[in-house]
């Protein structure tokens, strides 16, 4: 088992390797978006760019494709952003959400 700590919601989660970082946070009740995105969001196709997390710690894989694309102007306020709904976990992670 891995554990998954959301920095701002100041909660720790157990999740198997392999599992999807956002599919994770939303089994367990974990609020990743801001707002009305919690309903208006692209269900985790890359597309509303609305799951964007920092990695503080553990190891990810880099950004895909999808991410590199549809973050490229957020990307520049602040290069450290990812997308939850891209992630797959296979390290003990800390997270920082943009709720
Ligand atoms: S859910 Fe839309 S980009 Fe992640």
């Amino acid at each position: 088992m891995l554990e998954i700590k959301f920095e701002v919601q100041n909660k720790t989660i157990e999740v198997e390797p392999g599992v999807n970082l956002r599919e994770a946070a939303i089994a367990e009740k974990i609020g990743i978006y801001a707002h009305i995105f919690k309903l208006l969001n692209c269900r985790g196709r890359g597309l509303c760019t609305t799951c964007r997390v920092e990695i503080v710690s553990g190891e990810v894989a880099p950004r895909n494709d999808v991410e590199t694309k549809n973050l490229a102007k957020p990307l520049k306020k602040n290069p450290n952003l990812r997308l939850a709904c891209q992630i797959t976990v296979d390290d003990n992670l800390v997270v920082r959400s943009h709720v």
